[in-house]
This record gives structure tokens, C-alpha cells and sequence, in this order.
């Protein structure tokens, strides 16, 4: 039983309604082509070490802007979003990268790692990155007591709200596991994603970088973690041939609410 059942059915009906009408509405949209990317990636993962030499990025992008209409002249938007951070040096490393290319980008903080790296976590608020939520202890979410989900969450939120002034809206969850029930009770919005870069396994720029820019289209919402030298670098590789080919990075929330 949900804890939902606990609130006044005024107040739950008010809820429900608000969350309904707006954020779980779009979030729910993408979240089954989200689904489907990820049983995708996960069902080709296996296969992935075992491909010979990657083939030049450069040349994938080309290949893909023969079949693509010409001059359709909008703009392509997609997210990179960083999973597990602040990193004590990685992060830093990251951002340095990102504000000299004027890419805004998205970061699901651990709360046990933003304990000592407060000032990380200013600066990413400050230099107009989103930051969202993704638990205390890196917990799978479906596997807790609910007070005990809700506390992994709000503690989080709390010591985030602490140090950037700004509320925390958006939750990763570890694992993707995530149960509804909860977004009513944190009042938080979960995004997913629809590329894995796999970048935690292969530790391997070249090989992140071929995933992302073969798999990449439209919309896309990728996932990678900034605890690794070799993810920074594929990152700013991935915006500098990706910008070249017309895509736009924005923060995850603008294409899940779109
Ligand atoms: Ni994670």
C-alpha cells in the first residue's frame, strides 16, 4: 500500500491532478522509448567488446548525413547527462570542458559524494547546469521500505537545496528502477535515459565516443558517469563532432517536457 492512501482525498486528488495534467504526463511520454533504447543497449552489451576496431566517428556522422534529408534546418537537441558524481577531480575537469564549449549539461548527484565536494556542486548550480537527485547511497529504490526510499531522496534534495539555493526537481534513479507511488510522495520527476554509453565497463573514449555518435538521434538522453578520465574526454569529443553536425545540447528536463 502505498503511503498516498495516508493524504486527505482533497489533497490527493490536488496532487495527483497537478502532477497528472503536467511533469509525470511528459515524463511518462518518453519514458516508454527510453525503456525500449535501454533493452536495446542492454541486449547488445555483451556483444559490444568483441567488435574490432571502432570506426572513425567522423566517418559514422558522414555516412548518416548522406540518408538524411538536406536543409531541413532545425535545430537537433540532446542531453548528456552525468550519473554518480561530484567526482573530487574528474567533475572539475568536465565542467572546465563544457564552459569552454557553452554546453549546459545535467548531473545526478550521489549525496554520500557530495560530502566534501561542496564546492563542486556550487559551481555546477552556478555555471547553469541542471542538477538532480540520485539517492544518497547509489540504493535500488523498488527494494526499500518506502520511508526509507523517501529519506535515500529528500535527504539528498535537502543537502543540495543547502548549498545551491535551488530546489531539486528531477530524480535519476540508480538502476533505473524507480516505483511511481513515489513520485507523488517526493514530488519529483524521474528521467531516464535512451543511450547508455556503457562508459563505467569499457572505460574506453574511443569506443564511447562510436557508441553515442552511431546510436545518437534526436531527443536523445544520454547517460554517462564523470568519475572516469576516459568519459571526460569522450564527452567533449561527442560535443565538439556533434555540434559540428548541428546538435544543440540542452539540460534533460527541456526534452522530457517538451
Ligand atoms: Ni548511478
Amino acid at each position: 500500500m502505498g503511503r498516498i492512501s495516508g493524504i486527505p482525498a482533497w489533497k490527493r486528488g490536488l496532487l495527483v491532478g497537478i502532477m497528472g495534467l503536467t511533469a509525470v504526463g511528459a515524463a511518462a511520454g518518453i519514458r516508454g522509448r527510453q525503456i525500449e533504447r535501454m533493452a536495446a543497449v542492454i541486449g547488445d552489451a555483451s556483444g559490444a567488446e568483441e567488435s574490432g576496431s571502432p570506426e572513425p566517428a567522423e566517418e559514422i556522422l558522414e555516412k548518416e548525413n548522406l540518408t538524411e534529408e538536406a536543409g531541413s534546418g532545425e535545430i537537433k537537441k540532446i542531453a548528456l547527462t552525468f550519473d554518480d558524481g561530484p567526482h573530487p577531480c574528474y567533475t572539475e575537469q568536465l565542467l572546465d570542458g563544457l564552459a569552454e564549449r557553452n554546453v549546459k549539461a545535467t548531473f545526478f548527484l550521489l549525496g554520500t559524494n557530495i560530502e566534501g565536494n561542496e564546492e563542486i556542486v556550487k559551481r555546477i548550480a552556478a555555471e547553469g547546469h541542471l542538477i538532480g537527485n540520485h539517492t544518497y547511497y547509489h540504493v535500488d529504490i523498488t527494494k526499500l521500505e518506502e520511508e526509507e526510499a523517501c529519506r535515500e531522496i529528500l535527504d539528498t534534495s535537502e543537502q543540495i537545496t543547502a548549498i545551491t539555493g535551488q530546489t531539486v526537481e528531477y530524480i535519476r534513479p540508480p538502476f533505473g528502477n524507480w516505483d511511481k507511488e513515489l513520485e507523488y510522495e517526493v514530488m519529483m520527476i524521474p528521467i531516464f535515459w535512451s543511450v547508455d554509453t556503457l562508459d563505467w565497463t569499457t572505460k574506453n573514449t574511443d569506443q564511447i565516443v562510436q557508441k553515442v555518435v552511431s546510436d545518437i538521434e534526436e531527443n536523445d538522453i544520454i547517460l554517462m558517469h564523470d568519475s572516469y578520465d576516459s568519459t571526460v574526454k569522450a564527452a567533449l569529443r561527442i560535443i565538439d563532432l556533434l555540434q559540428a553536425d548541428g546538435y544543440e545540447f540542452v539540460t534533460a528536463d527541456e526534452l522530457i517536457l517538451e
